[in-house]
């Protein structure tokens, strides 16, 4: 068999909210951290993206919301207008090489630390700490805090910085943006019994939980339609402290009232290579599919053979892909021809916090790493 045959499902087009995509393969959202500490987009981050834009859809890395939601070091923002506009460089590069590309809006609640916020705590649901290793701030490695419960009062203030950023998304020229509902970040702790304690509106039943990611997802709707918002959810994931016993139960709550909006997709982090609670057992892509009836996007330790499967036997329309595309940004033409992919990137230079070329685009396409290795040789 071929490699063209390998991937006969994985390679072929979709329809995704009126865009066409090329295949089936999605840039999965990933944080590299270099857009230092004005958090504008640059010249470098649009290099990057545009190298790995053989993807069918691209989605960036998470991208704060708001100052309240900042919990990393050099991680993008667009809460100003400035941090909206220097997204724009991203876009017309990617857009040049044919692909879509959505912003991942991103607010890190309890995952944070008072020292991005000039001493004032991280906000969250209820005041529930993030038990782990600590968090890396501009002071150095510190202890997770326990974080400020958020009024009721301050709840439409959040939704509206997710819309005003969704406006700016707009205006910059994505084609759509993804809500990180994922990863134990704020919509997640809103999800999740685990973080979730309230006893008004916002918490207690599965609906209540729901209630602030449904108003998230209806404010933007304002702004895009509804065929170009994406959501992204982990039900099974453990980072950042997270699995809550009646996780089932919630995730198939959410996903049947998110079935009502016709969304541009539902993104699940269903594979469990990084981390799995243990709760029961594993929700999978067919649990979803028959909750939710748009597009479906799968993620999390798939590789060529294994996203092809979940494509051809209907469980994904769409695969993300992480961590290979560190390392291969010509990913989706290796997968083609059959190259072999390039050795793992090395995680010390996953996130820089500045504008560092290494371990980010300076992995050379398989065609350029040949005739580089050939004259070597000669
Ligand atoms: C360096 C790095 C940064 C990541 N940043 C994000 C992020 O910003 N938003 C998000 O939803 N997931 C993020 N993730 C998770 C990935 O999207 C993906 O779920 C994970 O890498 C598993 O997929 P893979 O096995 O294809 O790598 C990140 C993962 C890595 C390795």
């Amino acid at each position: 068999m071929n490699s063209t045959s390998r991937s006969r499902a994985l390679l072929s087009p979709f329809e995704l909210g009126g865009l066409n995509l090329k295949n089936r393969v999605v840039l999965a959202p990933m944080t590299r951290a270099r857009a230092g500490a004005s958090r504008l987009a640059n010249a470098l981050m649009a290099e990057y993206y545009a190298q790995r834009a053989g993807a069918g859809l691209l989605i960036t890395e998470a991208t704060v919301v708001s100052a309240q939601g900042i919990g990393y070091l050099g991680t993008p923002g667009i809460y100003t207008d400035e941090q909206g506009e220097a997204w724009q460089q991203v876009v017309e590069a990617v857009h040049a090489k044919g692909s879509p590309i959505f912003l991942q809006l991103w607010h890190c609640g309890r995952a944070s630390h008072s020292s991005f916020h000039n001493g004032a705590l991280p906000v969250a649901p209820s005041a529930v700490r993030l038990e782990g290793e600590g968090i890396h701030t501009p002071e150095g490695k510190q202890p997770h805090e326990t974080p400020r419960a958020l009024a009721l009062e301050e709840l439409p203030g959040i939704v509206a910085d997710y819309v005003a950023a969704a406006r700016r998304a707009r205006d910059a020229g994505f084609d759509g943006v993804e809500i990180h509902a994922a990863n134990g970040y704020l919509i997640d702790q809103f999800l999740q019994s685990r973080t979730n304690r309230r006893e008004d509106a916002y918490g207690g039943s599965a609906a209540h939980r729901f209630r602030l990611l449904r108003e998230i997802v209806e404010g933007i709707n304002e702004i895009y339609p509804a065929s170009r918002i994406g959501v992204r959810l982990a039900p099974n994931g453990i980072f950042n402290d997270m699995g809550s016993p009646d996780y089932r139960e919630t995730f198939s709550h959410v996903a049947k009232q998110l079935d009502v909006y016709s969304l541009a997709y539902l993104h699940v982090v269903d594979g469990l290579a990084f981390g799995f609670h243990k709760l029961g057992e594993p929700m999978t892509l067919e649990d979803f599919r028959s909750l939710f009836h748009g597009p479906l996007m799968g993620n999390c330790g798939y590789d060529q053979e294994s996203a092809e499967a979940a494509i051809t036997r209907g469980a994904a329309d769409l695969i993300a892909i992480g961590r290979p595309f560190i390392s291969n940004p010509d990913l989706v033409e290796r997968y083609r021809h059959g190259w072999p992919l390039a050795p793992d990137s090395d995680p010390t230079t996953w996130y820089s916090g500045e504008q560092t070329r290494e371990g980010y685009t300076d992995y050379p396409d398989y065609k350029l790493s040949t005739v580089v290795g050939a004259e070597e040789e000669a």
